[in-house]
């Protein structure tokens, strides 16, 4: 089987971790984004993977190499010279899509779940109508595409309606879709929405049905969402009994869901938990107090230093006593002095803060 992932856009909203990596190379509980995504297609059986990019292609390039031969899977770039939104990368890729004319996969770069591509690929099979996307309920839909389905009808759609401005349901479009190679037809070489043009088409014929997705499901294209995202997996990962997982007989896991790579280093006396995420190469000092938060690899964190729903970059430092909170993004090499209280914002990469950020603030 094949598949497309969407992985164009600046990723602004996840800036100034984006101002360093592109979206979806930027690790989410210590795994680049899109290898999420890879794992689970390459496990669904897909063999062919076409990443649809209009932005710094040679970064993912080299670092995608590698996916390909760990998974078994045959990776290719299409490259838009502008960008064609969310339905013109099909086009451009349609000689890919079409071969062997079966259903092939398209997914939004940015989201998180327990990918349902097997059971997604079969029910598409048994209705026989041209395309499926894969919904989930949330309670503010108005940042997504909702769904509306025909009365009497459980999963056939009768409108789709792109971040509606009035509320017309809960049921949202999740990212995830399977369609038949016919849904090339409707398309053309230019800068196209699915949402806006290709659905709508699609639900007017009666070919579009939902599939409702198990379990958790995130957008993580900004950081409070990340940050939320992070929680939902690492619960997930819980549940499931997960040997990734720091048991909780360490003396330092405080609530469970931590998850830290065998490489990082922790002092004496910490507390950790609920729902961290440390990445390679962290260095964390004594007296320390992490919840809801992801720091990035080679980070370091100092002692008695308190963070919460907070993203630690790349190669930053937390001082000794420092304080961080309310949705902090620290950029890639970063330094916040000792005794430093930050209340939320962002902190773009190689700044250091040597005052008190009171309110959510950029610091260029
Ligand atoms: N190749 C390419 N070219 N990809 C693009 C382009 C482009 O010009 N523009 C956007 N993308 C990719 C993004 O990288 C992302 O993976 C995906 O298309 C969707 O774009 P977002 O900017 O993240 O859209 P959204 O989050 O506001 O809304 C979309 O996702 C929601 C679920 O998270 C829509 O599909 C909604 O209907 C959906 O509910
Ligand atoms: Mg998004």
């Amino acid at each position: 089987m094949k598949a497309l992932i969407l992985v164009g856009g600046f990723g602004t909203r996840l800036r100034p971790l984006t101002l360093t990596l592109p979206k979806p190379l930027v690790e989410f509980c210590n795994k680049p984004m899109i290898l999420h995504q890879i794992e689970a297609l390459a496990d669904a059986g897909v063999t062919d993977i076409v990443l649809a990019v209009n932005y710094r292609p040679e970064m993912m390039e080299s670092r995608l190499a590698v996916y390909e031969k760990k998974y078994n899977v045959k990776i290719t770039f299409s490259v838009e010279t502008e960008p064609l939104d969310t339905a013109g990368p099909l086009k451009l890729a349609e000689k890919v899509l079409r071969k062997d004319d079966e259903p092939f996969f398209v997914l939004n770069s940015d989201v998180i779940c327990d990918f349902p591509f097997k059971n997604l690929a079969e029910f598409h099979r048994r209705h026989g109508k041209e395309g499926t996307i894969v919904v989930t309920k949330v309670e503010e839909p108005s940042k997504y595409g909702v769904v509306v389905h025909k009365p009497g009808h459980e999963t056939l759609i009768e409108r789709f309606v792109e971040k509606p401005v009035e509320f017309v349901g809960n049921r949202i479009n999740a990212g995830i879709y399977i369609l038949n190679t016919s849904a090339l037809d409707r398309i053309e070489l230019r800068p196209t929405s699915i949402e806006k043009e290709v659905f709508p088409a699609m639900v007017r014929e009666s070919e579009l049905h939902s599939f409702d997705l198990e379990g958790f499901w995130m957008d993580v294209g900004q950081p409070k969402d990340f940050l939320t995202g992070t929680c939902l997996y690492l619960s997930s990962l819980a549940k499931q009994g997960s040997k990734l997982l720091t048991p909780n007989s360490e003396p330092y896991v405080h609530g469970g869901n931590v998850l830290i790579d065998p490489t990082a280093k922790i002092g004496k006396d910490c507390r950790i938990g609920p729902n961290v995420s440390i990445g390679p190469g962290v260095v964390i000092g004594d007296g320390v107090r992490l919840q809801r938060c992801v720091l990035l690899s080679g980070s370091k964190v100092k002692d008695h230093a308190w963070i919460k729903s907070t993203i630690v970059g790349w190669d930053s430092t937390v001082g000794k006593w420092a304080r961080l909170e309310n949705v902090t993004v620290l950029g890639d090499d970063v330094t916040i002095g000792d005794e430093i209280y930050v209340n939320g914002g962002s902190v773009l990469p190689h700044k250091t803060i040597k005052a008190n950020v009171d309110v959510p603030a950029i610091i260029m």
